[in-house]
């Protein structure tokens, strides 16, 4: 089945993510990685976004379509796990849109719910390898050697410029301005799930998989 996982920043849905395609072999597309690769690698597309990212603020909706248009292209048959994309209600049409002209659907929006007072902590906590992109959080997942990955082994562990508190702010008022407004728009399509993100990773996995394969 193809899902949505969208939440606040900070919900766990890269996190999630990554189980979901270790686990159930998803194909995943996530717009925020797409961007930060984009912008290590100074491609135009990388040069547009990273204002609008630097400040918290959603890429233009353009910008962001187009780009997702591009994966769609060359996805094939898996099945996927849509992470960070729609972001609103015109991103979510176009959605529907692409996945019709591909003969796919979104079989479930999942909603990773997550209260407010978390988010912080987790944000400014967490820390990513430059090198393979792996999520690591300062207290609930750390490293075993401070600033080593313990997936490549690289001493390139950093902070994500967007994990500074002032730009979280940011993040999260485009969130409650933007995104927020999907859970009526995928409630009413009849595809809305909510899952408690609340507690242990493995834990959030069980109810999250019951939930897409349930
Ligand atoms: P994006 O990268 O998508 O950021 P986000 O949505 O703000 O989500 P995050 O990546 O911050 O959090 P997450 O929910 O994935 O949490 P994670 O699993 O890492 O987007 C970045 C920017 O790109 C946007 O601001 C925007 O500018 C642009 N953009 C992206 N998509 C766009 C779109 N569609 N349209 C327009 N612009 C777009 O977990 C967070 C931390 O918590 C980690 O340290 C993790 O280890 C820890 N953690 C996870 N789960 C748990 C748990 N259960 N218990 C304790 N700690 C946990």
């Amino acid at each position: 089945m193809n899902i949505v996982i969208f939440g606040a920043p900070g919900a766990g849905k890269g996190t999630q993510s990554a189980l979901l395609v270790e686990k159930l072999n998803m194909f995943h597309i996530s717009t925020g990685d797409l961007f930060r690769n984009a912008i290590k690698n100074k491609t135009d597309l990388g040069m547009k976004a990273k204002a609008y990212m630097d400040r918290g603020d959603l890429v233009p909706d353009e910008i962001t379509v187009g780009m997702v248009e591009e994966v769609f292209d060359r996805m094939g048959d898996r099945e996927f796990i849509l992470d960070g994309f729609p972001r609103n209600a015109a991103q979510a049409l176009a959605l529907e849109k692409m996945l019709a002209e591909h003969g796919k659907d979104v079989g479930r929006a999942v909603f990773l719910k997550v209260p407010r007072e978390l988010l912080m902590a987790r944000l400014t906590g967490r820390r990513v390898c430059r090198n393979c992109g792996a999520v690591y959080h300062i207290d609930s997942k750390p490293p075993k050697h401070m600033g080593v990955c313990d997936e490549c082994g690289k001493k390139d562990l950093y902070q994500r410029d967007d994990d500074k508190e002032a730009v979280i702010a940011n993040r999260l008022e485009a969130y409650d301005k933007s995104t927020a407004p999907l859970v009526d728009y995928y409630r009413r399509a009849g595809k809305y799930v909510e899952v408690d993100g609340v507690g242990e990773t493995g834990e959030v996995f069980q109810r999250l998989r019951l939930t897409v394969q349930g």
